[in-house]
């Protein structure tokens, strides 16, 4: 997809911010520092959109980006992150949950997990929670670039028994550094959105 036109809508901390122009939207989730900002920003081909960085807790509020005037990506904080205070966390935790229990134009949800490691529990809680609402998952193993190529489809098949992947989802082996697996994302955000 040819990405013309992005804007960063809004950055929002309650329902009432969210955008009202109705159009579809796609949540990124996973833990912090896992790479769900650089992911979106190697989609869009922008390299500073979304705002990333090498310490975790980076994101911290719900960023929505209109791409095209079509659909929406939105970033999420992530979890796991040890040194936020637990009052903090459990603000996260419930502004992110209200959001993709509630939101009607949430279509699915890419769900990023770091390629090296096994999945943490609450990598799989997350897995499970979206199951749960029956929203469609795309799981991204990302970092690939960090493993020789070699390993990848060992590494996939690992993942997705640890994760007990359903059957109508997916998971792909992707990099932000080298753009490799960006064709698959994409194709199933064409599957998978209908405006
Ligand atoms: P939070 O906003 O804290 O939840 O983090 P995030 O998931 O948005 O992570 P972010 O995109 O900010 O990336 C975290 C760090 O990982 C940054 O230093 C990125 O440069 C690095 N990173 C992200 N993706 C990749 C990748 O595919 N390969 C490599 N080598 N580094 C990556
Ligand atoms: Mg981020």
């Amino acid at each position: 997809m040819q990405i013309q036109d992005v804007e960063l809508v809004i950055s929002a901390v309650a329902p009432q911010q969210y955008p009202n122009d109705n159009l579809p939207e796609i949540a990124l989730t996973g833990r912090s520092n896992v790479g769900k900002s650089s992911l979106i920003n190697r989609l869009i081909q922008r390299k500073k959109m979304a705002r990333t960085s090498s310490t975790p807790g980076k994101t911290q509020t719900l960023n929505f980006y209109r791409l095209n005037r079509q659909f929406y990506f939105v970033d999420v904080p992530g979890y796991g992150y040890a040194k936020v205070s637990k009052k903090a966390r459990a603000k996260f935790g419930e502004m992110i949950e209200t959001y993709l229990e509630e939101r009607q134009q949430l279509q699915g949800v890419i769900s990023l997990i770091d390629v090296r490691h096994q999945p943490t529990e609450d990598d799989l809680s997350m897995y499970r929670f979206l199951k749960y609402y029956g929203l469609p998952v795309l799981i991204v193993a990302t970092k690939a670039d960090k493993v020789s190529k070699g390993k990848w489809q060992q590494r996939a098949a690992q993942l997705k028994k640890a994760l007990q992947l359903n059957q109508t989802d997916d998971l792909v082996i992707f990099s932000s550094m080298t753009g490799s697996g960006a064709d698959q994302i994409w194709q199933w955000l064409q599957a998978h959105i209908t405006t």
